[in-house]
């Protein structure tokens, strides 16, 4: 181990001694000083020298504004410097630089950097922990202490981090073992490798396979990257073992080939590594493969609560994963099994119900559906049963995230609740064979998930987990300022493969120090790893690696529409029906649609379409309320739309049998849809309307409840339609009584914002339907 760990450093040394001082825009500079300075003026030379920033730009940079900080109130501690370049790329509009000399603590530099510049966390990628004594973390620089010299590298830009890349991380990346054949010194993959066997047991074609692999290569089969951060010649560069698309993340080309040959474009770089181990690309199919133009999009998981069908969760997972494998994706990060606590969460709509029942049973069978009995059929897709454990029981004003309130906070410890509650869908998805899971950004009482004792002890142990498990979107981050502990502490803590949003070299070569130092075992490396290649083996990736192009048709076909619109209507609840207005009858001669979701397909699908948060707009293939209302009013009866509910021109004076108003939230993902008052919002048509209509239906097309307590006298009839998807024909079939009416509400709908988070008055109780 010690042995390695020298050579590791020796590869920096051996770095900062072979490159110049000399800065030119668009080089990486590194620089050394051999004789270490120990006091405070000798760290302001090293400043000087190395930066050349007491007054001077570095020559070629358009630096026109930098600061030097003390770390501490001992100016004998460490010298940290930020500057930035105005107009530079980065989501701020400036290029932010820090760099740490001395020993500057992390959580100052994290601390400061924040301070003094607006800018998204995620700007920066920690590169801090790279051994001993490292102090920084910062996208653009790094300042490490190695056996006693000075390394400091600059860098601004992508460029120049890539320079900085080549310059540092993969050398040192590259004691760690072989990627290439060239340099293969361990047994490669001959043709009667035992792993290439289909016929062998996959746990024997994994343990096979590592015993061929290097520690560099094991890292790489630990790290998930999302595709915008990587190119096919990087998966091959670092021998990934994931790849994945992001909230949003389609390629240029957003149709069944594009996917398909994007996917496969990173499966032959995967498939030129020295053993040839395929990768597995995941993506979020929450309701439907939802990125893909053109999709199938299900009602959100609230509405299927509402269904309660089993045999239709199994065909929608079906028909999901035969979308997905048409484009070369095999992982999906769906179903979330949280049992919704409290609405005002975010993600409510991506749950089943407040019962935990439901959710089991719901999510039991859609990963069935998902995964058929056999993963090793080239249309099954591996399930992820997310987020482990707790994401839906947090304290509203419990997040630290950015302006989230209570997505990502804090689950009060509570054993009952696990017991009762959170366990059982995740026990009833172990048992039935779920792939993968992915662990929760919350906390459970101080400990962030991502470190906690829960996922070894209760997933793995007690509950029997045999797939392997997967962090959330830079979830292992968030542990500590310091990357080298959230890293340590997060593999320890049983996570196997790191979803990492923008750089995978710094989380493979911290985890390789941290293996080198004996912070992290091999064992626990090599069961990672284990795991993963098992999966892979199920998945028959190894045999068929490449998309199924065959099955483009059957992406937004008729046959997975028909299940959507049937999906939609035994999702749809009736909370209030005076005098019969629904079904609407022959009578009605005139209908008058208004209000914002009545002709808006990107609203009535909510988040996670086409986007991560989702928007407003047209959807290839969709049919919007008002399409289906037209298509399915019988003939003689006039159809009329007003948005506004303003009647100008041709609509001026009209008198409506029956008024539909269709209103929605606003799409929203994540805790950006965390939300205090639940407002019903976007009725500016009814000060409009007057006297309009003869009677009225109102349609919520909402992720989760809303409070209409001081609307629903207003209205004959009241539907909760949620957040539907493609298929409004649906909506059409039990407005018209096509269907019955058979959707119960999964969750208390409260009459008051301020009754939450468990209604004790609620205006409709969970189990409540009209039947119609
Ligand atoms: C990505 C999402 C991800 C989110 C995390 C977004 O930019 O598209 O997939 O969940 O960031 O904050
Ligand atoms: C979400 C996950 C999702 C991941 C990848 C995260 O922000 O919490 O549910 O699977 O992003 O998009």
């Amino acid at each position: 181990m010690r042995a390695a760990a020298g050579a590791l450093a020796l590869s920096l040394v051996l770095v900062a001694c072979t490159s110049s001082d000399k800065v030119d825009a668009g080089e990486t500079r590194t620089s050394t000083n051999a004789t270490a300075p120990q006091a405070n003026e000798s760290l302001m030379e090293l400043v000087d020298h190395v930066t050349g920033l007491t007054g001077v730009a570095p020559a070629g940079w358009s630096q026109t504004e930098y600061g030097v900080h003390r770390a501490s109130a001992d100016p004998g501690e460490g010298v940290f410097v930020t500057w930035f370049l105005p107009g530079a790329t980065g989501d701020s509009g400036v290029r932010v630089m820090s760099a740490a000399f001395g020993d500057v603590p992390l959580t100052y530099a994290a601390e400061h950097r924040g301070a003094v510049f607006d800018f998204k966390v995620y700007d920066f990628v920690s590169l801090g922990g790279l051994a001993d004594g490292a102090t920084l973390t910062g996208q653009a620089a790094v300042a490490t202490e190695v056996e006693g010299a000075y390394v400091v590298a600059i860098a601004a830009g992508p460029d120049r981090v890539e320079a900085l890349r080549g310059a540092i991380f993969e050398p040192a990346l590259d004691a760690l073992g072989p990627t290439g054949s060239a340099e293969a010194n361990l047994p490669g993959s001959s043709e009667n490798a035992m792993f290439l066997d289909p016929g062998a047991p996959a746990a024997q074609r994994a343990a096979d396979l590592l015993s061929r692999m290097s520690l560099r290569e094991k890292l790489g089969q630990m790290t998930l990257i999302e595709k915008g951060s990587i190119d096919p010649s990087g998966v091959a560069a670092y021998a990934v073992g994931g790849v994945l698309s992001g909230g949003g993340g389609a390629p240029a080309d957003n149709s069944p080939s594009g996917w398909a040959d994007m996917v496969d474009g990173y499966q032959s770089g995967a498939l030129t590594t020295r053993l040839g181990i395929p990768i597995i690309y995941g993506v979020d199919a929450v309701h439907g493969h939802g990125n893909l133009d053109g999709a199938t999009i299900f009602p959100h998981n609230i509405g299927l609560g509402a269904a309660d069908d089993e045999d239709l969760m199994r065909r929608i997972g079906r028909a999901t994963a035969v979308e997905m494998a048409a484009t070369g994706i095999r992982w999906n990060y769906a179903p979330v099994v949280a049992v919704s606590e409290d609405i005002r969460w975010g993600r409510t709509y991506e749950t089943y119900s407040s019962d935990p029942q439901i959710v089991t049973r719901l999510g039991r069978a859609y990963v069935e559906g998902l995964q058929l009995s056999e993963l090793a059929d080239p249309r099954s897709v591996l399930g992820t049963a997310k987020h482990f454990i707790g994401d839906g029981s947090t304290t509203w004003g419990s997040s630290t995230t950015s302006d989230y309130m209570i997505d990502q906070g804090v689950t009060p410890v509570d054993e009952a609740l696990l017991r009762d509650a959170l366990v059982p869908p995740y026990q009833a998805l172990v048992d039935a064979g779920v792939g993968s899971v992915m662990v929760s950004y919350s906390s459970w009482g101080d400990t962030k998930m991502h470190a906690s004792p829960l996922i070894n002890d209760l997933l793995k142990d007690e509950l029997g987990f045999g797939g392997f498990v997967v962090s959330d979107w830079g979830g292992i981050d968030q542990i500590d300022p310091d990357y080298t502990t959230s890293v340590t502490t997060s593999v320890n803590a049983g996570i196997d493969m790191n979803m990492v949003p923008y750089d995978p070299v710094a989380f493979m070569w911290t985890l390789g120090n941290a293996v080198e130092r004996g912070d992290v075992s091999m064992d626990r490396v090599d069961d990672a790893v284990r795991r993963i290649l098992i999966a892979k083996f199920e998945m028959g990736l190894f045999e068929q690696p490449f998309a199924d192009r065959s099955l483009a048709p059957a992406v937004g076909s008729d046959e997975h529409r028909a299940i959507s619109r049937e999906a939609v209507a035994k999702s749809a609840v009736l909370l209030k029906n005076e005098s019969g207005v629904l079904p609407i009858g022959d009578d009605v001669k005139s209908i008058l649609l208004v209000g914002d979701a009545a002709h808006d397909p990107g609203v009535q699908a909510g988040g996670w379409t086409v986007s991560w948060q989702g928007s407003s707009g047209p959807l290839t293939g969709a049919t919007s309320i008002r399409e289906a209302i037209e298509q399915r009013a019988p003939e003689g009866t006039r159809v009329f739309y007003s948005r506004t509910g303003r009647l100008r021109g041709d609509l001026e004076g009209l008198r409506a049998d029956l008024c539909i108003a269709a209103v929605g939230e606003k799409p929203y993902a994540e805790g950006v849809g965390d939300d205090e008052d639940l407002e019903l919002e976007g009725v500016g048509f009814l000060a409009n309307l007057g006297d309009s209509c003869e009677r009225s239906v109102m349609v919520l097309v909402t992720g989760r409840p809303v409070i209409v307590t001081d609307y629903i006298e207003d209205w004959d009839a009241l539907v909760a339609a949620w957040w539907f998807g493609s298929e409004a024909t649906g909506l059409a079939d039990v407005l018209f009584g096509d269907r019955p009416f058979t959707g119960r509400l999964p969750v208390d709908w409260p009459r008051s914002a301020d009754d939450l988070p468990h209604p004790t008055d609620p205006l409709f109780p969970r189990g409540f339907g009209l039947d119609g």
